[in-house]
């Protein structure tokens, strides 16, 4: 079985090849990576020498690059990581969004109609639904919830699973689709919450908390994600998407006020700041259908999940120290100078 990972040089894509390398040892994993700002190449050091794995630096959305690499691999199956992933990104800068998720997905499909291919696998987001209030704990997304999106990042990956899905009714392509909650863990990217909270709490610097901070998040911990994915490939139906998520709601200023709590460090350090654009009021997954399907539940608990997380950015703080001191550090004065 050969398995093209787009995106895997990133935070999701990368803990999924560690999970599918480990786990099905007679499998071939091919990782296409245009290594932007948000892939890392050391990221993958561990697996490097493996003989069951390829790394091939290129753009989804280049064409000849991707039919290439499909004639040289023959993949089995293409699990679709690759995307600019970022929200205060996209409200910054659209075009990148648009190219990457929409287009790169257009092209990964093409060259699996082409050559063939047993599943396409796109991996979504439970943006695409949108925003649920606070007042209403009951509603939860399900996979009937109607697309109703925010940001350019979810309106991008809302289109891109319209085109997932009619790849799968107008040519008959065998996809599928998860769309996750919030994941946290080892190799995320540090302009997300959790990491950029933990790195500056360490540096003993403003932890700038958006608006109130009262906005709600379902976090999941990465390697549930993967195993979760893993399943869907494997046993989920053609042409079904699945939700992904442990029923874990948070919100953010609960989780920054945990990340002081367990690195030690003074909530004085916590600075509202101005709210982002359009911001999602609350994430809510139902993965009863997962679950009664496929038997999957998550198996790591927040509490858990975060120390576990918190323990693997002071274990390895040059890998995250080598990210805050490159462009990443425009990035930051550009978002919260002033803010
Ligand atoms: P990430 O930003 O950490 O990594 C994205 C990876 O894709 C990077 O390695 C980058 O180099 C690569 N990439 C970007 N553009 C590319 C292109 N044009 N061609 C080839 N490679 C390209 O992202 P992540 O957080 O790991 O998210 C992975 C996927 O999961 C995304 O599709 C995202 O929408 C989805 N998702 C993320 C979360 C989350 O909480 N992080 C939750 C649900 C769904
Ligand atoms: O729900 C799944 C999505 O989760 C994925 O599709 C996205 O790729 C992923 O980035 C994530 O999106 P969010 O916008 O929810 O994640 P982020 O870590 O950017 O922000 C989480 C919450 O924290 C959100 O309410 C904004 C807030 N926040 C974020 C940052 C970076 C702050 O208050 N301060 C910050 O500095």
């Amino acid at each position: 079985m050969t398995v093209i990972v787009t995106g895997g040089a990133g935070f999701i894509g990368s803990n999924f090849i560690f999970h599918m390398l480990g786990k099905y040892p007679d499998y071939r994993i091919v990782c296409l990576d245009k290594l932007t700002y948000a892939g890392n190449l050391s990221t993958l050091a561990p697996v490097m020498e493996n003989p069951n794995f390829r790394f091939v630096k290129a753009d989804i959305c280049d064409r000849e690059a991707v039919f290439k690499l499909f004639e040289e691999e023959k993949p089995d199956m293409v699990v679709n990581f690759a995307a600019e992933s970022h929200v205060d990104r996209s409200i910054e800068d659209p075009g990148v969004f648009l190219q990457t998720n929409i287009i790169g997905t257009q092209v990964m499909m093409d060259a699996c109609r082409k050559y063939g291919i047993k599943r396409y696998h796109q991996v979504s987001t439970d943006e695409v639904y949108g925003d649920l209030p606070l007042d209403r704990p009951d509603l939860l997304f399900t996979e009937q919830t109607p697309l109703h999106t925010s940001s350019p990042y979810s309106s991008s990956k809302a289109s891109a699973d319209l085109l997932v899905l009619a790849y799968h009714r107008t040519y008959g392509l065998p996809v599928s689709i998860s769309r996750c909650s919030n994941n946290y863990g080892p190799y995320h990217f540090p302009e997300k919450l959790i990491p950029l909270m933990i790195a500056n709490a360490l540096n003993d610097k403003p932890l700038p908390v958006y608006g109130q901070g009262l906005n709600v998040r379902d976090w999941l911990y990465v390697e549930d994600h993967c195993k979760a994915i893993d399943l869907v490939i494997h046993k989920g139906r053609e042409g079904e998407v699945y939700n992904i998520g442990g029923h874990n709601e948070m919100a953010n200023i609960d989780i920054v006020k945990l990340i002081c709590k367990e690195l030690d460090k003074p909530e004085s350090l916590i600075t509202y700041v101005a709210d982002r654009k359009g911001h999602d009021m609350r994430y809510a997954i139902d993965p009863t259908k997962i679950h009664t399907e496929l038997g999957w539940l998550p198996e790591t608990k927040f509490a858990d999940g975060i120390k576990k997380t918190i323990k693997w950015y002071l274990e390895n703080r040059s890998w995250w120290e080598t990210i805050l001191s490159g462009e990443y550090k425009d990035y930051y004065e550009r978002m919260y100078k002033n803010r």
